[in-house]
Protein backbone atom coordinates (compact mmCIF):
# COMPACT_ATOMS: atom_id res chain seq x y z
CA UNK A 1 0.00 0.00 0.00
CA UNK A 2 1.39 3.38 -1.11
CA UNK A 3 1.94 5.67 2.36
CA UNK A 4 1.22 9.49 2.67
CA UNK A 5 2.26 11.86 5.81
CA UNK A 6 -0.26 13.82 6.83
CA UNK A 7 0.33 17.16 8.48
CA UNK A 8 -2.21 16.58 11.80
CA UNK A 9 -3.17 18.59 14.46
CA UNK A 10 -5.30 16.07 16.48
CA UNK A 11 -7.91 18.70 14.92
CA UNK A 12 -11.48 17.96 13.20
CA UNK A 13 -10.41 18.71 9.76
CA UNK A 14 -7.23 15.98 9.87
CA UNK A 15 -8.72 13.40 12.10
CA UNK A 16 -11.57 13.56 9.23
CA UNK A 17 -9.04 13.41 6.88
CA UNK A 18 -6.96 10.20 8.16
CA UNK A 19 -10.58 8.48 8.03
CA UNK A 20 -11.53 9.96 5.25
CA UNK A 21 -7.99 8.70 3.51
CA UNK A 22 -8.23 5.27 4.04
CA UNK A 23 -11.63 4.89 3.01
CA UNK A 24 -11.29 6.79 -0.65
CA UNK A 25 -7.64 6.07 -1.58
CA UNK A 26 -6.41 3.25 0.30
CA UNK A 27 -3.05 4.29 1.33
CA UNK A 28 -1.34 3.75 4.56
CA UNK A 29 -1.40 7.36 6.64
CA UNK A 30 1.35 8.61 9.18
CA UNK A 31 0.06 11.12 10.92
CA UNK A 32 2.82 13.77 11.76
CA UNK A 33 2.46 16.05 14.90
CA UNK A 34 4.81 19.16 15.55
CA UNK A 35 4.83 20.87 18.56
CA UNK A 36 4.84 24.45 18.53
CA UNK A 37 4.14 24.73 22.06
CA UNK A 38 0.36 24.60 21.40
CA UNK A 39 -0.36 22.89 24.84
CA UNK A 40 -2.36 20.47 22.97
CA UNK A 41 -2.82 16.94 24.87
CA UNK A 42 -0.14 15.14 22.16
CA UNK A 43 -0.99 12.22 23.90
CA UNK A 44 -4.53 12.56 23.01
CA UNK A 45 -3.85 13.53 19.90
CA UNK A 46 -2.02 10.54 19.42
CA UNK A 47 -4.58 8.25 20.29
CA UNK A 48 -7.01 10.26 18.17
CA UNK A 49 -5.16 9.65 15.17
CA UNK A 50 -4.55 6.05 15.49
CA UNK A 51 -8.80 5.81 16.19
CA UNK A 52 -9.11 7.41 13.25
CA UNK A 53 -6.70 4.58 11.60
CA UNK A 54 -3.88 6.22 10.89
CA UNK A 55 -0.91 3.63 10.40
CA UNK A 56 2.34 5.17 12.37
CA UNK A 57 2.02 8.78 14.30
CA UNK A 58 5.27 10.75 14.47
CA UNK A 59 5.35 13.66 17.18
CA UNK A 60 8.03 16.07 17.30
CA UNK A 61 8.87 18.83 19.80
CA UNK A 62 9.89 21.55 17.47
CA UNK A 63 9.56 24.79 19.95
CA UNK A 64 13.20 25.52 20.30
CA UNK A 65 13.73 25.92 16.54
CA UNK A 66 10.36 27.72 16.10
CA UNK A 67 11.43 30.67 18.61
CA UNK A 68 15.28 30.47 17.18
CA UNK A 69 14.53 30.26 13.43
CA UNK A 70 11.17 31.68 12.74
CA UNK A 71 9.99 34.09 15.76
CA UNK A 72 12.87 35.42 16.21
CA UNK A 73 13.98 36.40 12.58
CA UNK A 74 9.78 37.61 12.31
CA UNK A 75 10.35 39.55 15.70
CA UNK A 76 14.03 40.94 14.57
CA UNK A 77 11.92 42.15 11.49
CA UNK A 78 8.94 43.49 13.04
CA UNK A 79 7.00 41.58 10.65
CA UNK A 80 3.26 42.56 11.62
CA UNK A 81 0.97 41.78 8.96
CA UNK A 82 -1.67 44.86 8.10
CA UNK A 83 -1.03 46.40 10.57
CA UNK A 84 -2.26 43.59 13.23
CA UNK A 85 -1.34 40.47 13.10
CA UNK A 86 1.77 39.32 14.20
CA UNK A 87 2.03 36.47 11.78
CA UNK A 88 1.17 33.87 14.40
CA UNK A 89 0.12 30.94 12.39
CA UNK A 90 1.99 32.24 9.10
CA UNK A 91 5.24 31.89 10.61
CA UNK A 92 4.60 28.22 11.63
CA UNK A 93 3.54 26.72 8.34
CA UNK A 94 6.96 26.76 6.62
CA UNK A 95 8.19 24.71 9.76
CA UNK A 96 5.70 22.23 10.29
CA UNK A 97 6.05 21.73 5.87
CA UNK A 98 9.88 21.60 6.57
CA UNK A 99 8.78 18.46 9.56
CA UNK A 100 6.42 16.83 6.85
CA UNK A 101 8.64 17.15 4.18
CA UNK A 102 11.49 15.70 6.41
CA UNK A 103 9.21 12.69 8.00
CA UNK A 104 8.41 11.86 3.78
CA UNK A 105 12.08 11.80 3.08
CA UNK A 106 12.62 9.74 6.04
CA UNK A 107 10.16 6.91 5.56
CA UNK A 108 10.29 6.84 1.57
CA UNK A 109 6.97 8.55 0.88
CA UNK A 110 5.63 10.21 -2.25
CA UNK A 111 3.17 12.01 -1.02
CA UNK A 112 2.63 14.26 1.60
CA UNK A 113 -1.57 15.72 2.60
CA UNK A 114 -2.40 18.79 4.63
CA UNK A 115 -5.79 19.65 5.88
CA UNK A 116 -5.67 23.16 4.80
CA UNK A 117 -9.02 24.76 2.82
CA UNK A 118 -9.43 25.44 -0.63
CA UNK A 119 -9.75 29.26 0.13
CA UNK A 120 -7.42 29.95 2.58
CA UNK A 121 -3.31 31.21 2.99
CA UNK A 122 -2.25 27.66 4.78
CA UNK A 123 -2.77 25.64 1.88
CA UNK A 124 -0.32 28.13 -0.14
CA UNK A 125 2.66 28.17 2.91
CA UNK A 126 2.59 24.43 2.75
CA UNK A 127 2.83 23.66 -0.54
CA UNK A 128 4.81 26.98 -1.20
CA UNK A 129 7.23 24.74 1.46
CA UNK A 130 6.88 20.91 -0.35
CA UNK A 131 8.02 22.66 -3.33
CA UNK A 132 11.04 24.87 -2.59
CA UNK A 133 12.01 21.96 -0.10
CA UNK A 134 11.59 18.49 -2.29
CA UNK A 135 9.62 19.54 -5.60
CA UNK A 136 9.21 15.78 -6.75
CA UNK A 137 6.56 15.01 -3.67
CA UNK A 138 3.11 15.29 -4.64
CA UNK A 139 0.81 17.03 -2.28
CA UNK A 140 -2.68 15.89 -1.74
CA UNK A 141 -5.57 18.19 -0.28
CA UNK A 142 -8.38 16.31 1.14
CA UNK A 143 -10.22 19.05 2.46
CA UNK A 144 -10.10 21.20 -1.65
CA UNK A 145 -11.69 17.35 -2.79
CA UNK A 146 -13.91 15.65 -0.32
CA UNK A 147 -17.40 15.72 -0.16
CA UNK A 148 -18.10 17.85 2.90
CA UNK A 149 -19.53 21.36 2.78
CA UNK A 150 -19.39 22.42 6.28
CA UNK A 151 -17.99 22.30 9.36
CA UNK A 152 -21.56 20.99 11.14
CA UNK A 153 -21.10 18.02 7.82
CA UNK A 154 -17.50 17.00 9.22
CA UNK A 155 -18.42 16.88 12.84
CA UNK A 156 -21.23 14.62 11.73
CA UNK A 157 -18.97 12.61 9.68
CA UNK A 158 -16.66 12.24 12.64
CA UNK A 159 -19.29 11.10 15.42
CA UNK A 160 -21.13 8.66 12.98
CA UNK A 161 -17.34 7.04 12.27
CA UNK A 162 -16.26 6.54 16.13
CA UNK A 163 -14.01 9.62 15.88
CA UNK A 164 -13.59 11.13 18.40
CA UNK A 165 -12.93 15.23 17.72
CA UNK A 166 -12.59 18.02 19.86
CA UNK A 167 -14.72 19.96 18.35
CA UNK A 168 -18.56 20.48 20.00
CA UNK A 169 -21.02 21.54 17.41
CA UNK A 170 -22.36 24.48 19.34
CA UNK A 171 -18.66 25.60 19.40
CA UNK A 172 -17.87 25.52 15.96
CA UNK A 173 -14.58 27.42 15.77
CA UNK A 174 -11.56 26.86 13.60
CA UNK A 175 -8.58 27.41 16.48
CA UNK A 176 -4.90 27.23 15.44
CA UNK A 177 -2.42 28.09 18.01
CA UNK A 178 1.27 28.09 19.18
CA UNK A 179 3.89 29.59 21.13
CA UNK A 180 3.52 33.12 19.40
CA UNK A 181 -0.15 33.33 19.42
CA UNK A 182 -3.90 32.00 18.83
CA UNK A 183 -5.89 32.61 15.90
CA UNK A 184 -9.36 31.71 15.88
CA UNK A 185 -11.73 31.92 12.99
CA UNK A 186 -15.75 30.52 12.17
CA UNK A 187 -18.73 30.49 13.81
CA UNK A 188 -20.25 33.81 14.83
CA UNK A 189 -16.86 35.62 14.07
CA UNK A 190 -18.22 35.27 10.50
CA UNK A 191 -20.36 38.67 11.38
CA UNK A 192 -17.69 40.97 11.59
CA UNK A 193 -20.32 43.54 13.14
CA UNK A 194 -21.00 40.78 16.43
CA UNK A 195 -17.88 41.14 19.05
CA UNK A 196 -16.68 37.83 19.45
CA UNK A 197 -18.33 36.18 22.44
CA UNK A 198 -16.53 35.26 25.50
CA UNK A 199 -15.66 31.87 25.17
CA UNK A 200 -13.11 32.22 21.87
CA UNK A 201 -10.62 33.67 23.81
CA UNK A 202 -8.35 31.18 25.18
CA UNK A 203 -4.73 33.55 25.89
CA UNK A 204 -5.99 36.57 27.38
CA UNK A 205 -9.09 37.77 29.79
CA UNK A 206 -11.12 40.64 28.80
CA UNK A 207 -9.78 44.06 29.90
CA UNK A 208 -12.68 44.60 32.27
CA UNK A 209 -11.23 41.36 34.04
CA UNK A 210 -8.11 42.31 34.24
CA UNK A 211 -6.36 43.32 37.33
CA UNK A 212 -6.89 47.18 38.37
CA UNK A 213 -3.35 47.40 39.59
CA UNK A 214 -1.32 47.86 36.21
CA UNK A 215 2.64 45.49 36.01
CA UNK A 216 5.55 46.19 34.86
CA UNK A 217 7.86 44.25 32.49
CA UNK A 218 11.49 44.97 31.86
CA UNK A 219 12.55 42.90 28.09
CA UNK A 220 16.52 42.55 27.75
CA UNK A 221 17.92 42.23 24.13
CA UNK A 222 20.97 41.08 22.88
CA UNK A 223 21.58 42.35 19.41
CA UNK A 224 17.51 41.97 18.77
CA UNK A 225 16.71 38.49 20.18
CA UNK A 226 15.05 38.88 23.69
CA UNK A 227 17.08 36.80 26.40
CA UNK A 228 16.00 38.18 29.81
CA UNK A 229 12.33 38.82 31.06
CA UNK A 230 12.45 41.06 34.44
CA UNK A 231 16.20 40.70 34.82
CA UNK A 232 16.05 36.42 34.75
CA UNK A 233 18.09 35.14 31.87
CA UNK A 234 16.12 32.17 29.86
CA UNK A 235 15.56 30.78 27.13
CA UNK A 236 13.05 31.85 23.92
CA UNK A 237 10.20 29.25 24.79
CA UNK A 238 10.81 30.12 28.24
CA UNK A 239 10.24 33.55 28.10
CA UNK A 240 7.58 33.57 25.57
CA UNK A 241 5.48 31.56 27.72
CA UNK A 242 6.31 33.12 30.31
CA UNK A 243 5.21 36.50 29.04
CA UNK A 244 1.97 35.26 27.09
CA UNK A 245 0.89 34.21 30.84
CA UNK A 246 1.59 37.79 32.71
CA UNK A 247 0.44 39.90 29.62
CA UNK A 248 -2.71 37.09 28.69
CA UNK A 249 -3.96 37.99 32.30
CA UNK A 250 -3.56 41.83 32.05
CA UNK A 251 -5.72 41.69 28.28
CA UNK A 252 -3.13 42.65 26.14
CA UNK A 253 -2.70 40.94 22.95
CA UNK A 254 -6.07 40.71 22.01
CA UNK A 255 -6.48 41.74 17.67
CA UNK A 256 -9.85 41.94 16.09
CA UNK A 257 -9.04 42.95 12.03
CA UNK A 258 -10.40 42.28 8.52
CA UNK A 259 -7.41 40.92 6.31
CA UNK A 260 -6.73 40.55 2.80
CA UNK A 261 -6.11 36.73 2.15
CA UNK A 262 -3.49 35.70 -0.70
CA UNK A 263 -6.47 34.13 -2.49
CA UNK A 264 -8.24 37.30 -2.62
CA UNK A 265 -11.11 36.98 0.39
CA UNK A 266 -11.29 39.45 2.98
CA UNK A 267 -11.82 37.66 6.34
CA UNK A 268 -12.86 38.54 9.73
CA UNK A 269 -10.28 37.34 12.12
CA UNK A 270 -9.68 37.05 16.20
CA UNK A 271 -5.89 37.25 17.15
CA UNK A 272 -4.36 36.67 20.68
CA UNK A 273 -0.72 37.50 20.81
CA UNK A 274 0.02 38.53 24.37
CA UNK A 275 4.09 38.03 24.26
CA UNK A 276 4.38 38.53 20.29
CA UNK A 277 2.43 42.02 21.16
CA UNK A 278 4.95 43.25 23.95
CA UNK A 279 8.10 41.49 22.14
CA UNK A 280 7.33 43.09 19.44
CA UNK A 281 6.73 46.76 21.54
CA UNK A 282 9.48 46.77 23.16
CA UNK A 283 11.68 45.53 20.11
CA UNK A 284 10.38 48.83 17.97
CA UNK A 285 11.17 50.71 20.97
CA UNK A 286 14.42 49.96 21.19
CA UNK A 287 15.24 50.03 17.44
CA UNK A 288 14.03 53.96 17.85
CA UNK A 289 17.04 54.59 20.41
CA UNK A 290 19.85 52.33 18.70
CA UNK A 291 19.32 52.09 14.81
CA UNK A 292 20.16 55.80 12.88
CA UNK A 293 17.30 57.71 11.27
CA UNK A 294 17.99 56.02 7.84
CA UNK A 295 18.30 52.53 8.54
CA UNK A 296 15.11 52.50 10.94
CA UNK A 297 12.99 54.11 8.10
CA UNK A 298 14.33 51.71 5.38
CA UNK A 299 14.05 48.78 7.79
CA UNK A 300 10.05 50.05 8.56
CA UNK A 301 9.86 49.74 4.84
CA UNK A 302 11.43 46.44 4.76
CA UNK A 303 8.76 44.69 7.20
CA UNK A 304 6.01 45.55 5.38
CA UNK A 305 7.71 43.06 2.91
CA UNK A 306 8.56 40.52 5.22
CA UNK A 307 5.72 40.28 6.75
CA UNK A 308 4.11 40.02 3.24
CA UNK A 309 7.02 37.59 2.32
CA UNK A 310 5.84 35.56 5.51
CA UNK A 311 2.11 35.81 4.84
CA UNK A 312 2.39 34.88 1.35
CA UNK A 313 4.64 31.47 2.48
CA UNK A 314 7.52 32.87 0.93
CA UNK A 315 9.82 31.89 3.61
CA UNK A 316 12.36 29.07 1.89
CA UNK A 317 12.89 31.61 -0.64
CA UNK A 318 15.88 33.78 -2.11
CA UNK A 319 14.60 37.28 -0.88
CA UNK A 320 14.03 36.05 2.89
CA UNK A 321 17.87 35.03 3.21
CA UNK A 322 18.41 38.62 1.57
CA UNK A 323 16.61 40.24 4.04
CA UNK A 324 17.80 38.24 6.89
CA UNK A 325 20.97 39.73 5.69
CA UNK A 326 20.06 43.41 5.98
CA UNK A 327 18.16 42.91 9.24
CA UNK A 328 21.63 41.03 10.72
CA UNK A 329 23.61 44.34 10.11
CA UNK A 330 20.88 45.98 11.98
CA UNK A 331 20.70 44.50 14.61
CA UNK A 332 24.22 44.37 15.95
CA UNK A 333 23.45 47.54 18.13
CA UNK A 334 19.80 46.12 19.24
CA UNK A 335 20.81 45.18 22.99
CA UNK A 336 19.93 46.75 26.08
CA UNK A 337 16.10 46.52 28.12
CA UNK A 338 13.18 47.96 27.74
CA UNK A 339 10.83 48.66 30.47
CA UNK A 340 6.82 48.91 29.72
CA UNK A 341 3.28 48.85 31.52
CA UNK A 342 1.07 46.43 30.92
CA UNK A 343 -2.77 47.81 31.96
CA UNK A 344 -6.34 46.29 31.44
CA UNK A 345 -5.27 45.77 27.68
CA UNK A 346 -2.90 48.53 27.18
CA UNK A 347 1.13 48.18 27.03
CA UNK A 348 3.07 51.46 27.22
CA UNK A 349 6.86 52.14 27.22
CA UNK A 350 7.99 53.65 30.44
CA UNK A 351 11.92 53.22 29.55
CA UNK A 352 14.67 51.98 27.74
CA UNK A 353 17.73 52.22 27.85
CA UNK A 354 21.23 50.98 25.34
CA UNK A 355 24.91 50.79 25.91
CA UNK A 356 24.23 51.24 22.22
CA UNK A 357 22.14 54.41 22.09
CA UNK A 358 22.21 56.81 20.11
CA UNK A 359 20.06 59.10 21.95
CA UNK A 360 22.33 62.14 23.61
CA UNK A 361 21.01 63.77 26.51
CA UNK A 362 23.61 66.55 26.25
CA UNK A 363 22.78 66.96 22.81
CA UNK A 364 18.83 66.41 23.44
CA UNK A 365 18.69 68.22 26.57
CA UNK A 366 16.93 71.76 27.19
CA UNK A 367 18.35 72.15 30.61
CA UNK A 368 21.56 71.93 32.19
CA UNK A 369 24.42 70.73 30.38
CA UNK A 370 23.43 71.70 26.61
CA UNK A 371 26.50 70.47 24.18
CA UNK A 372 24.32 71.86 20.95
CA UNK A 373 26.34 74.04 19.16
CA UNK A 374 23.28 76.92 18.93
CA UNK A 375 25.18 79.39 16.88
CA UNK A 376 25.92 76.64 14.31
CA UNK A 377 22.42 76.23 13.77
CA UNK A 378 21.83 79.78 11.89
CA UNK A 379 24.47 78.40 9.10
CA UNK A 380 23.06 75.20 8.92
CA UNK A 381 19.29 76.92 8.13
CA UNK A 382 21.31 79.52 5.85
CA UNK A 383 21.80 76.58 2.97
CA UNK A 384 19.32 74.50 4.32
CA UNK A 385 16.85 77.16 3.07
CA UNK A 386 18.56 77.89 -0.26
CA UNK A 387 16.00 76.12 -2.51
CA UNK A 388 13.11 76.93 -0.46
CA UNK A 389 14.30 80.88 -0.60
CA UNK A 390 14.56 80.49 -4.46
CA UNK A 391 10.68 79.20 -4.74
CA UNK A 392 9.72 81.68 -2.02
CA UNK A 393 11.39 84.47 -4.05
CA UNK A 394 10.42 83.33 -7.46
CA UNK A 395 6.50 83.13 -5.89
CA UNK A 396 6.63 86.53 -4.95
CA UNK A 397 7.61 87.18 -8.99
CA UNK A 398 5.07 85.31 -10.05
CA UNK A 399 2.11 87.28 -8.20
CA UNK A 400 3.82 90.52 -8.78
CA UNK A 401 2.30 89.74 -12.74
CA UNK A 402 -1.34 88.85 -11.48
CA UNK A 403 -0.21 84.90 -11.27
CA UNK A 404 -2.59 83.26 -8.54
N1 LIG B 1 -5.72 34.20 8.90
C1 LIG B 1 -4.59 33.66 9.56
C2 LIG B 1 -3.52 33.32 8.58
O1 LIG B 1 -3.77 33.28 7.43
C3 LIG B 1 -4.92 32.54 10.46
C4 LIG B 1 -5.17 31.22 9.82
C5 LIG B 1 -5.65 30.29 10.87
N2 LIG B 1 -5.65 28.95 10.48
C6 LIG B 1 -6.48 28.07 11.04
N3 LIG B 1 -6.34 26.83 10.68
N4 LIG B 1 -7.37 28.38 11.93
O2 LIG B 1 -2.40 33.10 8.94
Amino acid sequence: MAKIVLAYSGGLDTSVAIHWFRKKHNLDIIAYCADLGQNADLPAARRRAVSAGAEKVVVKDLRDTFVKDYVWPALKANAVYENGYPLNTAVGRPLIAKGLVDAALECGCEYVAHGCTGKGNDQVRFEATVAALAPQLKVIAPLREWEFKTREEEIDYALANGIDVPVKRDKPYSIDVNLWGASIECGELEDPWREPPRDTHLLTCAPEQAPAKPVEVEIAFAEGVPVKLNGKAMNGVKLIGELNAIAGAHAVGRIDMIENRTVGIKSREVYEAPAAVVLLTAHRILEEMTLSREVNRQKAALSQLYADLIYTGKWFTDLREALDAFIAVTQKYVTGEVRLRLHKGSCTVVGRRSPYSLYDKKLATYGEGDAFDHRAAAGFLTIYNLDIRAQGARRKRYEAKGGK
